[in-house]
């Protein structure tokens, strides 16, 4: 283990040798969870270094992109998107600033990047966050036409430690626990733009969140591609980890995200039952309900292991409550074999699903296969499958009228006025009128009805 990225707590505002002083950062975040921790590290870094950070691009001298490579799409967007932000400079009248690339596309298409006409300064892989100060020092260095710079790699020695006061102030602390990921679906881009798995230290997660809680947080959320597979050196698995972050005094809440069906064996479902600060909510993708699907995707389960490890849940687990994920359209997804995707929500009743067309990626294993369910179908069959859902879920929401929950608060509702935003151990969002409440605080609702995505609720004394 040669080197933690562990920006000082308290980023000092001072200029430092690495010369960012007094110049501003502005960095927008795309894809998961994951990307939005390492943001908060980039700008922890950079806070360290001397650089403010600005809610405006036009006021940034250093604007950073982290990026995402899952679908197509993804990237689409922050292509029109690096665009649109060099023409509103120009619009203004302000000069360019420098524009760098962070995360998955960085690692992804690294030095093509820089060939492409919207003219990129710094493409900076997932590793490579801690080279930030010095990296950016070169490009403000004062060159009359300094070249792009690329740095990318992966090293599994490099973790990042986010400083706890730079989170929004809802009341979950992200706190990413390992990186990369060894499962290789045969559609996913994550293990290449992410590298192998490698874990965080135990010592250094447990710090990390008693310093959270030091500073006033009670909830933390432990994030990876695949939490449930993390295993450290001496065997401490994923429940061995939850039961040590479960004894950090004056943490109230743990969440976690993704699980792997695999990875949910009997010891971690029951310990999750068990231990009453870890919250009873499994994000647990199945993909696909079909077999066959299911083997083209190497994702190592068939549909009745995943049945199976949720009717265990269901015992082990109190008010358990399960989400998912689901791509459409993979090569060679016949009706048959969506019909059985169809029935696997009907079966498991799950709380929220996303959903996702079939994105081929370059490079990838499924690339071979070739991308053989036509688009039009693919469309059909994402609406279908959103539809069933939505059906699925006014049952379930039905069942819970009446019902009167413990909820933490979290935000301020965008409507109705006075309405606030709260979550319930299970992850059920609900929507209350509250009077004088502050984030991070449990209160008590009933539930009188629900909408898309929240229960609407009414404050219980
Ligand atoms: N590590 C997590 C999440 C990975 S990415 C897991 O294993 O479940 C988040 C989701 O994006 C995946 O669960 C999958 O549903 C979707 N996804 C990944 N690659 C995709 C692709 N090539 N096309 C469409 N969706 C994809
Ligand atoms: Fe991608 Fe599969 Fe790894 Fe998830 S488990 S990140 S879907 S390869
Ligand atoms: Fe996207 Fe990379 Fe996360 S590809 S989903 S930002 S790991």
């Amino acid at each position: 283990m040669n080197e933690f990225v562990v920006p000082a707590l308290a980023p000092r505002a001072t200029a430092s040798p690495t010369g960012g002083g007094g110049r501003r950062v502005y960095v927008e975040t795309y894809g998961c969870q994951m990307n939005a921790y390492d943001s908060q590290a980039i700008l922890g870094r950079l806070g360290a270094a001397g650089f403010t950070q600005v809610a405006d691009h036009l006021a940034a001298d250093l604007v950073l992109i982290n990026t995402c490579s899952v679908r197509e799409h993804a990237e689409h967007r922050v292509i029109s998107r690096v665009g649109e932000l060099r023409r509103q400079r120009e619009q203004a009248g302000l000069p360019a600033a420098v524009l760098g690339i962070c995360g998955c596309m960085a690692e992804r298409l690294q030095d093509d990047l820089t060939r492409r006409k919207h003219r990129i300064d710094l493409v900076v892989g997932v590793d490579r966050y801690g080279e930030l100060p010095r990296l950016v020092a070169e490009l403000f260095g004062g060159r009359d036409d300094p070249q792009p710079i690329v740095a990318t790699g992966h090293d599994r020695d490099v973790h990042y430690v986010a400083p706890p006061e730079l989170y929004p102030t809802n009341s979950s602390h992200l706190v990413t626990i390992h990186k990369g990921c060894d499962y290789k679906c045969t559609y996913c881009i994550v293990p290449y733009t992410r590298g192998p798995q490698s874990e965080k230290p135990p010592s250094v997660i447990l710090a990390e969140i008693g310093a959270i809680v030091a500073a006033g947080g009670r909830e933390v959320t432990l994030l990876g591609q695949n939490v449930t597979a993390y295993r450290w050196r001496d065997g401490l698995d994923f429940a061995g980890l939850l039961a040590e972050v479960a004894r950090i005094d004056g943490l109230e809440r743990i969440r976690f995200l993704t699980g792997h069906p695999c990875d949910l064996r009997p010891h971690l479902m029951d310990l999750i039952g068990r231990e009453p600060k870890v919250c009873p909510w499994l994000h647990v993708p199945a993909q696909s309900g079909s077999d066959r699907v299911l083997k083209r995707m190497k994702r190592l389960y068939r549909r009745a292991d995943y049945l199976a490890m949720v009717a265990y849940a269901r015992r082990a687990i109190p008010e358990v409550t399960f989400s998912s994920d689901f791509i459409v359209g993979f090569p060679g997804e016949t009706a048959d074999d969506f019909a059985q995707t169809l029935s696997l929500i009907e079966e498991v009743r799950y709380d929220t699903i996303f959903t996702f067309k079939y994105s081929e990626r370059p490079g990838v294993p499924a690339a071979r296969l070739g991308d053989d369910v036509p688009l039009a179908e693919k469309k059909r069959r994402l609406a279908a499958l959103i539809a069933r859902q939505s059906a699925i879920w006014s049952e379930v929401a039905a069942a819970q009228v009446g019902q009167v929950w413990l909820a933490v608060v979290e935000e301020p509702a965008r409507r109705p006025a006075g309405h606030w935003r709260l979550r319930t151990a299970s992850n059920r969002k609900v929507i209350a009128p509250l009077t004088e409440p502050t984030p991070g605080e449990l209160r008590r609702v009933r539930i009188i009805g629900w909408r898309a995505s929240a229960f609407l609720g009414d404050p219980v004394a």
